[in-house]
C-alpha cells in the first residue's frame, strides 16, 4: 500500500515517518519548501526524540513533495494532517482543512481507482461527514462509500513521544463512511502498529466525539490531582504523591495523569477541553465539567505567582526554570512556566528563564518582558526565588551545593517534587508542591528571623 500524508507537523512528519519506517510508500506533503527540502535531506525540521531515526529508517521510501495531486496519484490512501487552529469561541477552524480536501478530490477526480481518505487532524464533531465530505464529492465528482473511501482516524499522540506513541497505542479509534475504507485503515494499523492495539470502529460523529473526550477526560482527571495538591499543601504531614499513588491503585481510577502538580498546557489538552465545552454550548447541552477544569486550571497561574512573589523581595529576580509544557520537547504553548512568567512580568517582577530546548519558543511568546538565561545554572545562581516548573533532567541534575544562596536561603518552588534532595539543603528554602508545610512569605521571615519549612 502506497500512503500520501498532507501536512508535515509535529504529528504528520512523525506519522509519515512512521509509516515508511514500516515499509510503506509515503509522499508526504507539505506547504512550508523548507521543511519538505529537510525531509528529503533526512532530518527533521524540529525538535522530537526518535524522529531523525525513524526518518533514516525509512529512507528511500519517504519522499516530501509540495503537490497534493502527484501525492494522491502516487498512493492509494491520504492522511490529512494540517493544523486546525482553535477559534475564539473554542471550536477548530477548517481554514487549512478544506482547501486541501478540495484539492485532493480534484486529484481523486482525475484517477482511475479507489482512493481512501483519513482525516487526523482533531476537528469539530460533525466536520467528517459534513464540509469534508461535501468537500470531497464536490471537487471529485464522485461519491463516497462508492468511489471512494472517508474515514477519521485521529491520534492520540503526547508530544516528547510521538514515535513511541504512534507505534504503541493504547487503542485505534476509526470513524468510517463504510466497512471497506475502514478495514483498508485499521490493515495500515495492524501492519504498523508494535502492539496488538484494540480497534475501535465506528461512524464519524461517535469517533470525532470520542477523540474529544479522551482529552477532555484526561484534563478533569489533572485537575483532580491539582486539587488534591492544594489541599495537601494545607494539611501538615500531607504528601500528594503518597495519596494519589494509593487512590491509582484503584482500577476504577487508575495512576496515569493522575500526578498533583499546576496547570496543564501543551497544543491539545487546553483546545480540546474548551472545543468540547463550545460543543455543548451550541447544542444546549450542560457541560459544567469542562468549563470549571478550564477556570480550575486557568486559576493555577496567579494562585503560583503569588506563592513565588511572597518569597521574594519586590521587584527582585525570579527564575522561572522550563518554558515548554514538558520535558523532551520544543513547544511551549499554554505551558506554566511560559504562562507564568508573563504573570510575573505584568507584576513587575524581573524575570530570569531558562529552557534547554524551548528558548526560541519562549523567546518568542514572551519579547522583551522576559530575560533568557544562558544555562539553568546561571539562571538559579542569578535568582532571589527558582521555580522548576518543567522537570528536564538537567534541571535534576545540578548539584545541592549550587541551589543554595548565602544569607537569606533562595526559594526553591519545585511543582513537580523532582528535587527532594533539597528539602534538607542549607542555603535553600524548599518548597514542593502538595506537600504539607509552614512557609513564611519574605516579609514574615525577616521579621521572624528563619523560615519555616
Ligand atoms: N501536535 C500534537 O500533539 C497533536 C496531537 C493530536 C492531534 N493533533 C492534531 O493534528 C493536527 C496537526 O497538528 P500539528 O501539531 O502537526 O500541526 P503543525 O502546525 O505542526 O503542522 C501542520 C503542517 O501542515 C502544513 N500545512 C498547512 N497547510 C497546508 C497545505 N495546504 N498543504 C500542505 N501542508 C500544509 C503546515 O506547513 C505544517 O507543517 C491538528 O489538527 C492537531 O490538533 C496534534
Amino acid at each position: 500500500m502506497r500512503a500520501s500524508v498532507i501536512g508535515l507537523g509535529k504529528l504528520g512528519l512523525p506519522l509519515a515517518a512512521c509509516l515508511a519506517a514500516k515499509g510503506l510508500q509515503v509522499v508526504g506533503v507539505d506547504a512550508d519548501v523548507q521543511r519538505v527540502e529537510s525531509i528529503n535531506k533526512g532530518r527533521a525540521p524540529f525538535f522530537e526524540p526518535r524522529l531523525d531515526e525513524t526518518i533514516r529508517s525509512g529512507a528511500g521510501r519517504l519522499h516530501a513533495a509540495a503537490s497534493i495531486a502527484e501525492a494522491v496519484a502516487a498512493s492509494e490512501i491520504t492522511f490529512i494532517v494540517v493544523a486546525t487552529p482553535s477559534e475564539p469561541r473554542g471550536d477548530f477552524s477548517l481554514r487549512f482543512v478544506l482547501p486541501v480536501c478540495e484539492e485532493i478530490g480534484r486529484a481523486i477526480g482525475a484517477k482511475d481507482g479507489y482512493h481512501v481518505v483519513v482525516l487526523t487532524s482533531t476537528v469539530m464533531p460533525g466536520t467528517t461527514g459534513g464540509p469534508v465530505l461535501r468537500a470531497l464529492e464536490r471537487s471529485s465528482g464522485k461519491r463516497v462509500g462508492r468511489d471512494f473511501g472517508l474515514c477519521y482516524g485521529p491520534e492520540f499522540i503526547a508530544l516528547g513521544s510521538v514515535v513511541r506513541d504512534f507505534l504503541n497505542p493504547d487503542f485505534v479509534l476509526i470513524g468510517e463512511s463504510d466497512e471497506r475504507a475502514g478495514g483498508q485503515l485499521e490493515a495500515i494499523y495492524h501492519r504498523v502498529c508494535e502492539t496488538s492495539p484494540a480497534v475501535a470502529r465506528m461512524n464519524f460523529v461517535n469517533a470525532e466525539l470520542t477523540k474529544l473526550s479522551v482529552n477532555t477526560y484526561v484534563t478533569t482527571k489533572i485537575s483532580f490531582a491539582n486539587m488534591l495538591a492544594r489541599i495537601c499543601e494545607r494539611l501538615p504531614g500531607c504528601d500528594v504523591d503518597v495519596v494519589t499513588r494509593a487512590l491509582g491503585l484503584d482500577t476504577r481510577i487508575g495512576g496515569k495523569y493522575l500526578k498533583g502538580a499546576v496547570s496543564y498546557g501543551g497544543p491539545c489538552f487546553p483546545r480540546d477541553n474548551l472545543a468540547l465545552l463550545a460543543l455543548a454550548k451550541d447544542l444546549g447541552a450542560p457541560a459544567e465539567i469542562a468549563q470549571v477544569t478550564h477556570r480550575f486550571n486557568r486559576a493555577q497561574i496567579p494562585w503560583l505567582a503569588d506563592l513565588v512573589c511572597s518569597q521574594s523581595s519586590p521587584g527582585g529576580t525570579i527564575g522561572v526554570l522550563g518554558l515548554t509544557y514538558k520535558p523532551n520537547t520544543d513547544v511551549v504553548e499554554e505551558s506554566v512556566g511560559l504562562l507564568l512568567a508573563k504573570e510575573l512580568a505584568s507584576r513587575e517582577m524581573d524575570v530570569l528563564a531558562y529552557d534547554p530546548e524551548g528558548a526560541l519558543n519562549g523567546a518568542k511568546a514572551l519579547g522583551e518582558t522576559v530575560r533568557l538565561a544562558a544555562s539553568a545554572e546561571g539562571c538559579v545562581a542569578a535568582s532571589e526565588a527558582v521555580v522548576l516548573a518543567t522537570p528536564w533532567a538537567e534541571f535534576v541534575a545540578i548539584p545541592a551545593a549550587r541551589w543554595a544562596r548565602a544569607g537569606r536561603p533562595r526559594a526553591v518552588v519545585d511543582c513537580w517534587r523532582a528535587l527532594p534532595h533539597l528539602a534538607d539543603a542549607s542555603g535553600v528554602l524548599y518548597i514542593g508542591l502538595g506537600l504539607g508545610q509552614e512557609i513564611s512569605a519574605v516579609s514574615e521571615q525577616s521579621t521572624a528571623g528563619t523560615a519555616t519549612t
